[in-house]
């Protein structure tokens, strides 16, 4: 086997590209994966950035290749300097994701090494580095991505000031139909949410806790592996109102509402502050399926 050669990212390496990242992507949820359309819209501009990517001044896509084969690749992104730029992003770049084939963890350490020559000579105040392919639940390094993390960890990212996220999946087939409320008078009533459906349990008149779930992963049809899960977005009771089953009776309602939609799977991403949940959201079937550990940074020496 020769020495890995890396070189910016070209068109005709598409479909080799889009395989090595399908092959990260299905390790995070089962049947997942994004077309070669979407992986290269997202090399342009990334629509599920819509906040930080109009911040982005510069791009970057370099790939390393072993006896003609692409093996590694990795996505960089600079960030601009003006005030409109949140702080932790201004004056920043990352590794936007880097992925390669575990057999050959030595060509990604060399491509890691020419990522950070780059990010070096772009020479930002901080540099991150994240596992964010186009797809809802890829961000972070998830465990199942071993040779990523150390990749990341030899190119000296580190992610001890970062958070652990969980996360859990499982079917509707689970939960319960919402046969009746479980306190006098409670009612369910819709509206449009911070994501897309709301639903509120309402209680003489007050809103009393909602919840919402994102149903649409496909982005419109583009990512259509996605069709049929759904992630919840937000849930929340009232304090005072917590333990009377309000909670359950919300989710049994929202998964009446998905499966009329045709939502069949469902995730959950858990921070570390609602770990404790976990057994919770067991009880509807939804469990575990993995771990991500996100915010990778490597110190560059400007003051942060
Ligand atoms: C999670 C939440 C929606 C549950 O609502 P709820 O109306 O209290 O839920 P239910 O009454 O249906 O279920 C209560 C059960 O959940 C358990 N539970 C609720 N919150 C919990 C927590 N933070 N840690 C551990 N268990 C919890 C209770 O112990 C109770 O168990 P029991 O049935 O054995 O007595 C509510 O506690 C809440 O709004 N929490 C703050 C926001 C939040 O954590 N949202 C979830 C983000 S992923």
């Amino acid at each position: 086997m020769s020495d890995p050669v890396v070189r910016p990212f070209r068109r005709a390496d598409r479909d080799q590209l889009t395989a090595l990242v399908n092959a990260h992507v299905c390790a995070v949820v089962p049947g997942w994966a994004v077309s070669v359309a979407v992986l290269l819209s997202q090399l342009e501009r990334d629509p599920g950035q819509y906040v930080t990517d109009p911040w982005v001044v510069a791009r970057a896509t370099l790939v390393a290749e072993v006896d003609g084969r692409l093996v590694a690749a990795a996505h960089l992104r600079r960030y601009g300097t003006g005030s409109t730029v949140a702080a932790d992003w201004r004056d920043a770049g990352e590794i936007a994701w880097l992925v390669c084939w575990p057999a050959h963890e030595a060509a990604g350490g060399r491509l890691a090494a020419a990522c950070v020559r780059l990010l070096d000579s772009w020479d930002v105040r901080r540099q991150y580095a994240d596992g964010d392919l186009p797809t809802a639940a890829t961000y972070g390094v998830p465990d199942s991505w071993p040779h990523v993390a150390r990749v990341f960890g030899s190119a000296g990212f580190d992610p001890a000031g970062g958070r652990t996220e969980v996360v859990l999946a499982g079917t509707l087939d689970g939960v319960r139909r919402p046969v009746r409320p479980t306190l006098p008078g409670l009612t369910v009533h819709r509206t449009v949410g911070t994501f897309g459906a709301r639903s509120n349990a309402v209680l003489d008149g007050e809103v009393v806790g909602f919840v919402e779930a994102q149903d649409d992963h496909t982005r419109g049809g583009t990512l259509h592996r996605m069709d049929g899960w759904a992630d919840l977005a937000e849930l929340h009771v009232d304090a005072d109102r917590r333990g009377q089953g309000i909670g359950t009776w919300l989710v049994e309602h929202l998964a009446e509402w998905l499966r009329l939609g045709g939502t069949r799977r469902f995730l959950v991403a858990l921070g570390e502050e609602d770990l404790a949940l976990e057994p919770w959201f067991g009880r509807f079937g939804w469990h575990r399926i993995g771990t991500t550990r996100r915010s990778w940074v490597r110190q560059t020496g400007r003051p942060g």
